[in-house]
């Protein structure tokens, strides 16, 4: 197989990212990775551009005498690139130089070349000013979308310093162990007779933090059912929704069904629905379920449309909702790009209207958990608030986790180096028919 150069494949990736046509998921997929010799060195570009994007660009428009025509996006691609391997990755400043004027007659853009030379030769003069320039500027200073660092500062005055440094940093990969096969010991004993480093999580019981990311095609246990990636954060859904042997559950936003998973090894009797809107992404509930032997009913099904009551009501609904995802823009630093303040706006409403839909199918004395992987209070406290003043028998059940932030309705966890996500959680109980 021959293989392509890493910066000519991530200048076509990000091209396509800044044209709005694709995400880092879909785009860089393992068979756009196989094409790269150095897939780990694919990746780091990709992500890293995209993380450091708004300072990158920042720096790019001081360097450039005049901004690059539309059809030259390849170009402003390879220069961020080139940036970025400049002042992130300490590439030798001769190498990257060399290498990403080479890369612009593979683009087939040989014009470019001395325009290359010189932006990243100026880079390399420029940076002491550059940086000082990028302080003064908020948005570059700390590579966040401006609409997104105002709303983050607005709704965490204290906080959003350390939201952003935390929206900086790269995840760790964490692990879930199902219980129903192996103890977190055990699991422990077993990727480090196999030179896994990990250590346990301090929040979810059954977690586990490796040392170094791998693809699960190797990890030891993964094959067979013993763990599963997955944020400790999101572990915490199946300790924070009461779970006893028989319940009916409603997991009404379920796949790739991480969560479903997740409640069903903590409790394996539960009768649980899963349910998607997007049949896409069904078969990844079932392939998750059987590698784990867990029993679920998968459907594909909205219930935000009539006809919802057609599944009978649950003692347990966990409403996992679609949101902004701004508690893993660490994971997925391609959201700062991508996601816009009308999208946040648009996901406010979807989210209100699923969970005005699934109240109806609550029991009376049944609980409902909402989560978001949001940071967003529109996403999160505010819509519970708005639940709780249009149903009367709605309660807020507080709930309580170690270093989680108490809302006014909810808790909040923030993006922590070496540690969760950012995500939300709030507890609703209905309140049960009198006797
Ligand atoms: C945050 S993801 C769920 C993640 C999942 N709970 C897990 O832990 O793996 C939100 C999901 O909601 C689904 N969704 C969005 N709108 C929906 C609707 N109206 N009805 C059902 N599912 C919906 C999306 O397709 C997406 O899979």
């Amino acid at each position: 197989m021959s293989f392509q150069p890493e910066r000519v494949l991530a200048c076509h990736i990000l091209t396509s990212l800044l044209q709005h046509r694709g995400s880092l998921a879909s785009l860089l997929t393992t068979e756009t990775l196989a094409k790269a010799q150095s897939p780990a060195l694919l990746q780091e570009l990709c992500f890293g551009v995209c993380r450091w994007h708004p300072r990158l660009n920042f720096y790019l428009q001081h360097l450039l005498e005049k901004p690059l025509r539309a059809k030259d996006m390849d170009v402003q691609c390879l220069l961020l690139v080139g940036l970025y391997q400049l002042l992130f990755m300490r590439t030798p400043d001769h190498a990257c130089v060399n290498e990403c004027v080479g890369t612009a007659e593979a683009l087939g853009k040989p014009w470019a070349k001395g325009l290359i030379n010189a932006v990243l030769r100026g880079a390399q003069r420029q940076q002491d000013e550059l940086s000082a320039l990028a302080e003064r500027d908020y948005s570059a200073w700390y590579a966040h979308p401006q609409w997104l660092l105002d709303q983050l500062k607005k709704d965490w005055p204290a906080q959003y310093r350390d939201i952003l440094d935390g929206n900086n940093q790269r995840a760790p990969m964490s692990l879930r162990v199902n219980q129903l096969k192996a103890t977190r010991a055990e699991c422990h004993g077993l990727l480090a007779s196999n030179a896994v480093a990990s250590t346990a999580g301090e929040l979810a019981q059954h977690s586990l933090y490796l040392a170094q990311p791998m693809d699960t095609a190797v990890l030891p246990g993964f094959a067979e059912g013993m763990v599963s990636v997955q944020d400790e954060s999101s572990q915490l859904v199946a300790a924070l929704l009461p779970l006893s042997p028989g319940l009916r559950v409603l997991d009404a936003c379920a796949a790739p069904g991480g969560k479903t998973c997740a409640l069903l090894e903590a409790e394996p009797s539960l009768q649980v629905l899963a349910l998607d809107n997007e049949a896409r992404r069904l078969p990844r509930i079932q392939q998750n379920l059987d590698r784990l032997g867990l029993l679920a009913t998968v459907r594909c099904a909205d219930i935000t449309v009539a006809g919802a009551e057609q599944f009978g009501r649950f003692d347990r609904i966990l409403l996992d909702v679609p949101c902004s995802a701004t508690g893993v823009i660490r994971r997925h630093p391609d959201i700062k790009i991508l996601r816009t303040a009308a999208e946040v706006e648009n996901l406010v409403s979807k989210q209100r209207a699923l969970i005005h839909a699934a109240w109806p199918l609550l029991e009376p004395g049944g609980y409902l958990l909402y989560s978001t992987c949001s940071l967003l209070k529109a996403e999160n406290t505010e819509q519970i608030a708005h639940l709780l003043s249009a149903c009367p028998d709605a309660r807020h059940i507080p709930l309580t986790i170690a270093v989680a932030t108490t809302c006014d309705y909810g808790l909040q966890l923030f993006p922590k180096a070496g540690g969760t996500d950012g995500f939300y959680y709030a507890l609703l109980r209905k309140q049960p028919i009198a006797e």
